[in-house]
């Protein structure tokens, strides 16, 4: 009997050893941006640190930017096959699972990021973050990035300068529907591949943030770039429902109260660093052409068409509450 205690005792010791040394539990987190002096590389660098520190132990958040682990389209799968657990893909990469974010691709729809917030903050906006939830997917909250500029092998001033010419795309049949009303030739490609494909003249132009134009020095490539706010680039943060419904629920509820924290933090100023960045484009010799008022008018005028495409997949409704936003 006495041998049969001590037996008992000796594996209690080793069970709370093995407690003790229990592996965290590891969030990869995968993007496609520069890590630094970009809004979605900071913020997901901010969010490793502190769930790093204030979770040690428990949860270890692995960043992986710059494309080094996978593009987006291959991130999503990986999220639902297990593999990844944490991606911010941009709105516009989530076409294969719901049409719903065609709303932020409509053109000319949001005046500026911070309408952006207030509508992603409303009760549409948030509605919005269950649309994957069939999917497999669960939306944790927005990351800001901010508006697009457009830019070509040749100056754009007027919409018909963009005629004939092929342009970059993110995977979104919203954003090929706005260059096919251009007149121009959309292709969609992945990220990574953008400076490549400017540089060699698969494609002519393309459109993008100044932060993402100036940390993938696309202003090298391009004739100039004209800053005509004409949407706008901006971030889900998702896992997979299965991940996350899976975490113990204080280790959850930790890491949803940092991401706020974060989102709060780092949204407030992506505006700011995307000026900085207009600003590095100018410094390192690259060309940024301005609209006037009747310039900018004519591209909205020429580009409206497409809303009335998308209306029914998107919902009069959410381009109302949008639109109210501004
Ligand atoms: C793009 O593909 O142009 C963007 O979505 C990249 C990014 O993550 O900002």
């Amino acid at each position: 009997m006495r041998k049969l205690t001590l037996l008992m005792a000796a594996a209690g010791v080793a069970l709370s050893a093995f407690a003790a040394q229990a592996e965290p539990i590891i969030i990869k987190l995968s993007h496609v941006t520069k890590e630094t002096g970009h809004p979605k590389g900071e913020a997901a660098a901010l969010f490793a640190k502190r769930v790093n520190e204030e979770l040690a132990g428990k949860v270890e958040v692995q960043v992986y930017p710059n494309s080094t682990l996978y593009n987006d389209d291959k991130a999503l799968e990986a999220l639902l096959l297990g593999d990844l657990q944490m991606a911010a893909p941009s709105l516009s990469k989530f076409e294969k699972y719901t049409k719903k974010y065609r709303i932020y691709d409509l053109p000319f729809l949001f005046d500026n990021i911070q309408a952006v917030d207030r509508f992603q903050n409303s009760e549409k906006g948030l509605e919005l973050l269950g649309a994957m939830e069939d999917r497999g997917l669960r939306a944790l909250g927005y990351w800001h990035n901010g508006m697009k500029q457009i830019s070509a092998n040749k100056p754009l001033i007027k919409p018909e300068d963009a005629e004939g010419l092929k342009f970059r795309v993110q995977t979104s049949d919203v954003l090929v529907a706005n260059f096919k009303t251009l007149g121009a030739n959309p292709q969609k490609m992945a990220f990574s591949e953008v400076y490549g494909a400017l540089q060699q003249g698969v494609v002519d132009g393309q459109e993008n943030t100044w932060s993402n134009i100036y940390t993938k020095k696309f202003y090298e490539v391009q004739d100039g770039i004209t800053e005509s706010n004409h949407g706008i680039l901006d971030y889900l943060i998702v896992t997979s429902s299965e991940f996350w419904d899976g975490l113990p629920a204080d280790i959850r509820a930790d890491l949803e109260r940092i991401l706020a924290e974060v989102s709060q933090e780092r949204n407030s100023i992506s505006a700011e660093i995307n000026q900085a960045n207009k600003q590095k484009v100018i410094d390192a010799g690259g060309v940024v052409r301005t609209l006037t008022a009747e310039q900018k008018a004519e591209w909205r005028k020429k580009l409206a068409p497409v809303w009335e495409e998308f209306t029914g997949d998107i919902g009069q409704d959410m381009i109302d509450a949008a639109l109210a936003s501004n």
